[in-house]
């Protein structure tokens, strides 16, 4: 990994994967958008970093001018390295219509609420057996043996692929996306995943299953079968999409609830209330920031862009925007009015956004009926990755 000079000018000199940044970035969120909304680095390319909540969203649904095929908020520096060859990219969400479209119109009846509550029983199943794993033990590590175990879990049952590789999977999508300012990490991860999937289209294509991967390949747009080119983009996609991100959530909400004891409190004694504060720490804690890429030389917002230019879909920041949230950096877990922007906007918005919402219900009421007394381990030390998917990476918690 390699570290980043630091930063002295948020305004025209911004690092996200600046260490200060990534542990508390909502600080600087506050400061920049009441002083230069827009801020600007030339770090890994002229890149745009919006703040408030109307401008990210009025981003999100211009794409004609802001594309969805560059969307890495972290880019290879200098010389790519000889990355496989997905031809499609991730469609849908590395593709602009038409491709968009109807990848994602194949893709959301795998995520409507009908499908989803048939994955709930095996998620709760996934979540107490886990803490039965550790219970007995006075502690564990919340992010690691908890929140990063749940979601790759119900992602390979979706994609009907065996269990037993998740491990492997979660160490894919980490290279991918957390240490991907590495590329050899980076190399790594995306050809390990390219190669599983390759192999796995050609299995199913010879003898399908009941499953994700299997439907793909035998589903017809316009009357023609849909090419092994794009199933493996959007197989891809599920997995990195579905494993981060979640993991990211839960493990926040987590540290959240074993920092702030009065909420935890309120939790336990009120499950019913969790629907409610899930939103809400989706809100608080958004883990995803995107990324697009500038069509052609324009003015937004009186910045000038050029054609090429990036600009970062910032949904966190947008979460934490006072002129749209009272109280924008405090958790109110049972926030009435709350149009957090944690899944997107537009034509992207999350695909997955049922299946993520009741994975992190599920977590969270496991985790608070079995252990519902648990803080922060003195002296254990929380990390963060950051980048594009923002959340603990190790989170010592104590129970007694
Ligand atoms: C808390 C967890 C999650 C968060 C915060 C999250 C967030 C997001 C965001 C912000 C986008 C919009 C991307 C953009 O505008 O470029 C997105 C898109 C997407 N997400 Fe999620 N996601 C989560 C979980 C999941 C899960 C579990 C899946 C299921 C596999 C999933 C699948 C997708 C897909 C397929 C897209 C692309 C949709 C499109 O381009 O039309 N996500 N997600």
């Amino acid at each position: 990994m390699t570290h980043p000079r630091p930063v002295s000018d948020w305004e025209t000199d911004f690092d996200v994967l600046d260490p200060d940044y990534v542990a508390d970035p909502f600080a600087i969120w506050d400061t920049l958008r009441r002083r230069c909304p827009m801020a600007h680095t030339d770090r890994r390319g002229s890149t745009w970093l919006p703040t408030r909540y109307q401008d990210v969203v009025d981003l999100a649904h211009d794409v004609e001018h802001f594309s969805s095929t560059q969307i890495l908020v972290i880019p290879f520096d200098g010389q790519a390295p000889d990355e496989p060859v997905l031809e499609y990219g991730t469609p849908p969400i590395s593709a602009d219509p038409p491709l968009h479209t109807w990848t994602r119109r194949l893709l959301l009846p795998w995520f409507s609420h009908r499908r989803v509550e048939g994955y709930e029983a095996m998620t709760r199943a996934l979540c107490a057996g886990l803490i039965e794993g550790f219970a007995d033990r006075g502690g564990a590590d919340a992010a690691g043996d908890y929140a990063q175990q749940i979601p790759v879990r119900v992602i390979a049952a979706i994609l009907g692929v065996p269990s037993s590789l998740s491990e492997t999977f979660t160490e894919w999508v980490r290279d991918a996306l957390e240490f991907a300012d590495d590329p050899e990490r980076r190399r790594r991860g995306m050809d390990g995943l390219v190669q599983f999937f390759v192999a796995e289209v050609e299995r199913r294509a010879a003898d399908p299953g009941d499953d994700l991967l299997s439907e793909l390949l035998h589903s017809e747009v316009d009357g023609a079968p849909v090419e092994k080119g794009v199933v493996l983009g959007v197989a891809a996609l599920v997995l990195i999409a579905g494993v981060d991100t979640t993991w990211s959530a839960i493990g926040s909400s987590l540290w959240h609830l074993a920092t702030h004891p009065d909420d935890r409190r309120r939790l336990v004694d009120h499950p019913e209330a969790i629907p409610v504060a899930v939103e809400e720490l989706l809100r608080a804690y958004s883990p995803v920031t995107m990324a697009r890429v500038v069509t052609e030389d324009l003015e937004f917002r009186g910045c000038p862009m050029r054609a090429g230019d990036k600009v970062l879909m910032n949904f966190p920041a947008a979460n934490r925007d006072p002129e749209m949230f009272d109280d924008a950096d405090t958790v109110v877990l049972d926030r009435a009015l709350n149009r957090h922007v944690a899944f997107g906007s537009g034509i992207h918005r999350c695909a997955g956004s049922n299946l993520a919402r009741m994975e992190l219900r599920v977590a969270l009421e496991e985790w608070l009926t079995r252990l519902p007394d648990f803080g922060l381990a003195e002296g254990g030390e929380v990390t963060w990755a950051g980048g594009q998917v923002r959340g603990p990476r190790s989170l010592p918690v104590v129970f007694p």
